[in-house]
């Protein structure tokens, strides 16, 4: 065999098993199998540039190189949907059908999916061209980022066409846009509002490695080719199944009106139970023929048409609005409301999130605000009902200084929100910052409850971290509710934390944007406090993944000689102020992700964690469709495991690790 054959073998193999992976949800072949496969045909490429393919499965990873989007045309006009928002705009649809070919019709429902439609052109099996809607005519080409989306195949499978043109929606599962958010919070990035517009962000990333590990997937809906003839939609949505598109497995084909409608009941209830938004049902006339007949407009095609759902919507009074401080000192209004029931609950408070928000909606003292929950679970105020507004109301003002503490409130240039700086003497402040101490995944003390933790900053028995540690069970004693054996719970917990690894106590400290990805980026760059204490801005922002705001936040948190003292103290109490030095014991999980949930027979979870980590696997905390590996030990939150399964996860045990590593 020669090269080229091999190389050429190897990537069929490869689609295939991917495919059988990430859209089948069905793999033959062991992750190790798949593994060594794909870093053979990496050393066959990389030794043999001159065959060279795009759509290698190797290039799902992406590449580094920045680009510019390229704008094409695109082959037929991407048109889009008349809307319906009620039963009887349903009916007017489905009978004008019904009259102009004088029979009744079959019509398939279809959900719509909320994200950012993409067109994508096969030629001869191979993925040519990604290129987003624009404005119908031309769009953008987004190839680069598209073909590292799993759920786009590269190279079809079985009889396709030579020609072939796919339209579909690339969309974020939930969970997927929770983690980002999630991760964006804590370097301080701000975060995307709705899953379309972090698939749209996403989408449209310069640097498609960076796209490549946003937990994008691509659901295809519309077949267009010359080269196959279809009696029906819901045909060619079966055999671009066999091609290897995804599908969704949830179209009908409805044969009336009342099917139909139940169609649509049935979804507008449980849209919820889908890992992705929706936002409304989708009805296309199945059978081809009439759709030719039928046409289209110039805007959109005469034999399909979108019903959206409405968002639910309430109106209440607002009683007040409260100003919360957070741990940063970030203050967040809070509309406290009459009980208003929305969506089967009862909806009491909102988040009004910051000023701009509250200016750009124009609220007034007393005014009825219309809350609305939509596919999301969280309600938000979207509007004012100006009929309702009492006579004279004013403005609402935000405050200018802190509700708490009463010192002046700061707002940094190019940041919406307004901060209160008194962060040693602030109350609120001040238990945040103890309660993020303490907490799990920081210095882990689970023998200091919430209210305990309140009663210590409150009665000054700790103001800053390192009083925790002079505690004595004596004192812990005088605090109502505490007998001599939950006093030495309490001390021997915060004891216990002296063993907390050197990144999870960076975390701890509280520098603001410092998240917990973040705090071990920065162990990593500078392996001791020493070192990252003496890092300049340059230094700080040549590391990867560590941007402006935390830069500067870094340096200005050093810069503060109360913080430097309170280091000093906690180094002097023992806390771990270095990285201990993580014997590189191989690089057999180079590459990979896991997350671990559960616990395990042999190992301490953060023994495994180090374990993976030493092999050069990469640590998630929650599972999302870029998560490799969940390991699996006993009593894991159910959670989980249902995540992992919904999203295809490979789930292994303690001893798959052992396993891998040897
Ligand atoms: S069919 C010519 N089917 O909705 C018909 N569209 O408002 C092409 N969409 O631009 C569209 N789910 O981005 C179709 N199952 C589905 C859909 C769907 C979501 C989006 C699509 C389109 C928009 C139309």
């Amino acid at each position: 065999m020669t090269v080229e054959q091999e190389i050429l073998e190897l990537r069929e193999f490869l689609h295939k098993q991917n495919h059988n992976y990430y859209v089948l949800n069905a793999p033959i072949i062991s992750d190790m199998e798949f593994d060594q496969k794909m870093h053979h045909l990496q050393d066959l490429e990389a030794a043999h540039p001159e065959f060279y393919d795009p759509n290698s499965p190797t290039q799902r990873v992406g590449s580094d190189l920045s680009m510019q989007f390229e704008q094409v045309e695109h082959q037929r006009p991407m048109l889009s949907l008349g809307n319906t928002y009620n039963r009887g705009e349903i009916s007017d649809f489905y009978n004008r059908i019904v009259r102009e070919v004088g029979h009744a019709v079959d019509i398939t429902c279809e959900l719509k999916f909320d994200g950012v439609s993409i067109s994508l052109i096969y030629e001869d099996g191979k993925l040519v061209m990604a290129s987003t809607r624009g404005n119908g005519v031309v769009g953008d080409n987004v190839t680069r980022n598209a073909r590292t989306i799993h759920t786009i195949p590269l190279q079809l499978t079985g009889d396709y066409p030579a020609h072939l043109e796919m339209r579909g929606e690339v969309i974020m599962p939930r969970a997927g846009f929770d983690a980002l958010n999630r991760q964006r919070e804590e370097i301080g990035e701000s975060t995307f509002a709705n899953p379309r517009n972090a698939a749209s962000g996403s989408l449209k990333l310069q640097n498609s490695s960076q796209a490549a590990l946003r937990p994008l997937e691509c659901i295809l809906y519309y077949v267009l080719t010359d080269d196959v003839n279809f009696a029906t939609h819901a045909e060619s949505l079966e055999r671009a199944k066999a091609w290897g598109f995804n599908i969704s497995p949830n179209y009908r084909l409805c044969h009336s009106l009342d099917d139909i409608y139940e169609f649509v009941d049935y979804w507008a209830e449980k849209r919820d139970s889908l890992p992705y938004d929706i936002d409304g049902i989708v009805f296309k006339v199945n059978d081809l023929h009439i759709q030719n007949e039928l046409g289209l407009t110039a805007k959109s095609p005469r034999w399909a048409i979108s019903y959206k759902f409405k968002a639910e919507q309430a109106h209440s009074r607002l009683l007040s609005i409260t100003y919360q401080v957070g741990r940063t000192g970030t203050i967040t209004p809070v509309a406290n409301m009459e009980p208003a029931q929305l969506a089967g609950t009862v909806v009491r408070r909102a988040s009004l999130h910051n000023a701009d928000i509250i200016a750009a909606l124009d609220i007034h003292e007393g005014d009825t605000v219309v809350v609305e929950k939509g596919g999301e679970i969280i309600p938000k105020i979207v509007g004012v009902d100006l009929d309702k507004r009492p006579e004279g109301a004013q403005p609402i003002a935000f405050p200018t200084t802190c509700p708490v503490c009463g010192t002046p409130l700061v707002r940094v240039e190019g940041e919406a929100a307004h901060y209160c700086p008194n962060s040693l003497g602030c109350l609120p402040q001040k238990i945040g910052r103890l309660a993020h101490f303490i907490s799990r995944r920081a210095m882990n003390i689970d023998s200091i409850g919430d209210e305990t933790c309140e009663l210590l900053v409150k009665k000054e028995f700790v103001n800053t971290f390192s009083d925790l540690y002079a505690l004595t069970i004596d004192r812990i004693l005088t605090l109502p509710g505490f007998a001599q054996k939950s006093a030495e719970n309490l001390v021997a917990g915060i004891q216990k934390s002296l063993e907390v690894p050197y990144a999870r106590v960076l975390y701890a400290i509280g520098i603001r944007f410092v998240g917990e990805t973040m705090a071990k980026a920065l162990a990593n760059a500078f392996p001791s406090i020493d070192l990252l204490k003496a890092a300049t801005y340059e230094q700080l922002i040549a590391v990867n993944d560590i941007g402006d705001a935390i830069a500067k936040s870094v340096v200005s948190y050093f810069a503060e000689p109360d913080n430097v003292a309170e280091i000093e103290r906690l180094r002097h109490i023992g806390l771990q102020m270095e990285q201990k030095v993580v014997e590189k014991a191989g690089s057999s999980l180079e590459g990979f992700t896991f997350v671990i949930s559960g616990t395990f027979a042999r190992h301490s979870r953060d023994e495994l964690k180090a374990l993976i980590e030493s092999h050069g696997g990469k640590m998630l905390s929650g599972v999302t469709s870029k998560t490799n590996y969940l390991v699996a030990g006993d009593n894991m939150g159910p959670a989980k495991l249902e995540k992992a399964q919904k999203l295809g996860t490979k789930i292994i045990s303690e001893d798959d690790i052992e396993k891998m590593i040897q």
